[in-house]
């Protein structure tokens, strides 16, 4: 196994041979189909197919940090919960929390910005960028709309991380740095202190489908191209229709119907194979180059997305209507992870000096 994860002299949980897996979805967007390929449907099958203990969460406080419309953070963190569960989330199997149902994990931020270098914070990519921004138009200061929450994000996922001494974390590349930042603060601290902390592994997966979107280029939230998972916020609205309209509206090239056409640079071909099996897209791949017409080959697409989704659809429409049932979960999930965060907090704050000065009664 891996040498470098320090396992840390805690009973937080059993000692860790086993893996831990955790981690956070950022609560700012409605899940759509690059989501469910890329990280709900592998996480959620991992966890399936294995004994890992895993941890899962809803980062509204990593939120809070890029998005300052309270609706959409609160009608976000609503979808996101509803989606994962829909998927086949188990909530007894997973714990599975809201950040801020965790008051445990903004303290031990606290106390872990106070042993972080300024120094480390200043090379994180995302602030980096933000700062070369600024750079770039004249009589603005290099620090223009950059908060201490963009700042200080890494330290707050450093906390997310090392609150369950996760020793793997499932993120895209785009998230490596902050996970070496976990390690860099981990080991810090328990240097300075104690070893109270497991350093954490970024876990990327190179295989990961990334969809393209409905304009061919990258699926994401920030282009709006992306194709809807199972519809919207409004529960009027009719996920089934909304998914056919978006596939529709997959950009092809001119090429009349009976061309023969290249399935490698066709989107629809791209994201089928997301979700046929290997005859099924050898068969569109043959119906490709004896020239299947760009209608015919969007409605198989749409077939073959839906029947894997239209049950879980369901599911999700009704936690949807029902955020009761969906708060019961998150509460149940912020249970079992206080269970630990309280253990692990006070164990953190004993190692800094911080506990009280007598036993009372
Ligand atoms: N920053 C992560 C993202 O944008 C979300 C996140 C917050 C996270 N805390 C985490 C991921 C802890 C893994 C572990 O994708």
């Amino acid at each position: 196994m891996n040498d470098d994860i320090m396992t840390p002299d805690s009973n937080l949980t059993e000692p860790t041979t086993k893996k831990r897996i955790l981690t956070g979805i950022t609560t700012t967007g409605i899940p759509h189909l690059g989501n469910y390929v890329g990280a709900i449907r592998p996480a959620i099958q991992s966890v399936q197919d294995s004994d890992d203990e895993a941890f899962f969460f809803l980062a509204d406080y990593h939120g809070i940090i890029k998005c300052y419309d309270a609706q959409q953070i609160h009608d976000s963190t609503r979808a996101i919960a509803a989606t994962w569960l829909a998927c086949g989330l188990d909530p007894e199997r997973v714990t599975f929390y809201r950040q801020s149902d965790v008051p445990e994990i903004p303290e031990l931020a606290w106390i872990l910005n106070c042993s972080c270098a300024k120094g480390l914070m200043n090379r994180a990519h995302a602030y980096k960028a933000a700062v070369d921004a600024n750079m770039d138009k004249s009589d603005v200061d290099p620090d223009q709309g950059i908060t201490m929450g963009l700042f200080g994000y890494p330290i707050l996922m450093a906390a997310d991380i090392l609150m369950f001494n996760a020793t793997h974390v499932p993120v895209g590349r785009d998230q490596i740095q902050h996970i070496e930042m976990a390690r860099d603060i981990a080991g810090t601290f328990n240097h300075k202190y104690k070893p109270l902390f497991t350093l954490p592994q970024a876990m990327v997966d190179d295989d990961m489908p990334l969809l393209t979107g409905l304009d061919g280029r990258k699926m994401s939230k920030s282009y709006g191209n992306t194709i809807p998972l199972f519809g919207d916020i409004n529960p009027q609205i009719d996920g089934e229709k909304l998914l056919h309209k978006a596939v529709m509206r997959i950009v092809t090239n001119s090429q009349l119907p009976e061309e023969p056409k290249d399935p490698e640079a066709s989107t629809i071909f791209e994201i089928y194979k997301a979700f046929a099996t290997v005859e099924e897209v050898e068969e569109l791949r043959a119906r490709y180059l004896a020239g299947i017409g760009w209608g015919d080959a969007k409605q198989l697409l749409f077939d073959r997305i839906n029947d894997e989704i239209a049950p879980f659809r369901q599911r999700y429409n009704h936690l949807m209507a029902n955020p009761k049932e969906l708060e019961e979960i998150l509460q149940m999930g912020a249970d079992k992870a206080r269970r630990h965060s309280r253990k692990q907090l006070d164990k953190t704050r004993r190692a800094i000096g911080i506990k009280p000065l007598a036993k009372l009664k």
